[in-house]
């Protein structure tokens, strides 16, 4: 361990040559002191004979001379090679040990743990078999409750989000409490391993962004060519333009409510992972939205969010979903961030490469014509006409939407 670099042998024998050097130079000054005792009799010890010229110039002058350079040298090669090698020494280090990290992660995901029962292999998304109790323990139904997929998450939530989701689970849901901190059964590094391994299975943002066009345009062709046709007159939006993504331009009305409502409620996209609903329409996480089992609200994870236009301004609205909430600051001028409303818009990880987070752009999983459009589906919830949903419902996964709402007052 001690000498596992070259740089360290080498300066390992430098420093046992000087210690060397030095305690044979002290030796050999105590010697010759004591050779002294009682010779100041005759002569102080001050004031012996001096070396003459001849010898002075001779052996001992290249002596000294030759050690001299000799150190210097030493010095000299030594550091600038030590310098060079640091670097690469460092960057070896921080591999070797980002390897060995996701590799204990990809082992917790699928076997200690067994994530992967859940979310699928690399983080893909899948189901989770799930008894729904009442409120006093007894049976009410058995579901199949959506579980999002995972290699798209560290572009909807930060790090922290991600430890926060990981430590204490979603009570009255099928995940459950992991770390140590909610009184699951991993240790804080565990946990770190794990998320360095939902790291390393981030999809391309190029890769991400075609799963939900080619999803739209699996619905409704001619709404993604006109979608597309916004975007591409976006070009110039923020982060690689000067328009704020608030300024975007937009798709017609009528095409948002459309979009919006894609967007908003389906659950086949990855796993429901770009669903709202999961979380805010109570039973959607399991085929069964706005219809959920008598008195249970388990899926309805944040507030319903019918009448919320009366909370916030469009653009108080779009930067909500654009950036997502950060835990205890304020937002709609008076509520509290709560660490589990996503950001759809911006990856809330970039920039934080100084504290060694990796760094997948500024994206996040939707582009402003996309959530502009959720934000007027929204704020039209209310608006009985605009709760049809395009994507069709079948035996086995019933469709959540034709079900008759609450109204906003139940
Ligand atoms: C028994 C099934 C199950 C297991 C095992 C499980 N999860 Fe989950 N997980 C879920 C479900 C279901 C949800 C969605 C809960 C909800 O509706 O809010 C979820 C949510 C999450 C989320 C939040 C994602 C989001 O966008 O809301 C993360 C992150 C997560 N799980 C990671 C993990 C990791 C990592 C493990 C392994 C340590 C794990 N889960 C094990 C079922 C499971
Ligand atoms: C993983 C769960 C989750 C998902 C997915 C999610 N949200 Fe949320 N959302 C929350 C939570 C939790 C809150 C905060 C509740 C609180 O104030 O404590 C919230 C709050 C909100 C609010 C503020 C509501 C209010 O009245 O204060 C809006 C608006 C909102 N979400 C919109 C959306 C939209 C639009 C989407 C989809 C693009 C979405 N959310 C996806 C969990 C989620």
């Amino acid at each position: 361990m001690f000498l596992a670099t070259t740089q360290r042998a080498i300066g390992f024998v430098i420093l046992v040559l000087v210690v060397i050097g030095f305690l044979l130079w002290l030796f050999v000054n105590l010697r010759s002191g004591r050779d002294e005792i009682g010779s100041e009799i005759e002569l102080a010890a001050n004031r012996r004979p001096g070396t003459p010229d001849e010898e002075l110039e001779g052996k001992r002058l290249n002596v000294a001379l030759f050690s001299a350079l000799g150190l210097l040298a030493t010095i000299a090669v030594g550091l600038p090679l030590y310098w060079l090698g640091e670097p690469g020494r460092q960057e070896g280090a921080v591999e070797t040990f980002d390897e060995t990290f996701v590799r204990r992660g990809l082992e917790i995901y699928e076997n200690g743990a067994q994530c992967v029962n859940c979310h699928g292999g690399a983080g893909v998304g899948g189901l989770a078999n799930f008894v729904i109790n009442d409120q006093s323990g007894s049976f009410v139904a058995q579901v199949n409750w959506i579980a999002p997929a995972l290699n798209n998450v560290l572009y909807r939530y930060d790090e922290d989000q991600v430890r926060y989701v990981l430590n204490y689970g979603r009570p009255g849901s099928p995940m459950a409490a992991w770390g140590a901190e909610g009184g699951g059964p991993l240790t804080t590094q565990q946990i770190d391993e794990v998320i360095d391994y939902l790291w390393s299975v981030q999809l391309p943002v190029e890769e991400m962004r075609l799963t939900v066009d080619e999803f739209v345009k699996g619905i409704d062709p001619g709404l993604y060519e006109r979608m597309m046709e916004v975007r591409r007159s976006n070009a110039d939006v923020a982060p690689n333009g000067d328009v704020e993504p608030v300024d975007a331009n937009r798709l017609s009305r009528g095409d948002e409510i459309k979009l919006g409502e894609i967007l908003f409620n389906n659950q086949e996209l990855a796993a429901g992972s770009y669903s709202c609903a999961r979380c805010h329409v109570a039973g959607a996480s399991y085929g069964k939205g706005w219809e959920p089992f008598e008195r249970l609200q388990y899926g309805s994870f944040g507030p319903s969010l019918v009448g919320v236009e009366a909370e916030a301004t469009e653009q108080q609205h779009f930067d909500l979903i654009w950036k997502g909430m950060d835990s205890g600051k304020l937002y709609f001028s008076r509520k509290q961030g709560n660490p589990q409303m996503p950001g759809f818009g911006v990856n809330r990880n970039s920039g934080r490469s100084d504290e060694g987070i990796p760094d997948l752009g500024k994206e996040g999983q939707l582009t402003p014509e996309q959530v502009w459009a959720i934000v007027t589906y929204e704020r039209n919830l209310s608006n009985a006409s605009t709760v049809k949903s395009p994507v069709a419902g079948t035996a086995e996964s019933p469709s959540f939407i034709d079900v008759p709402r609450p109204s906003p007052s139940e």
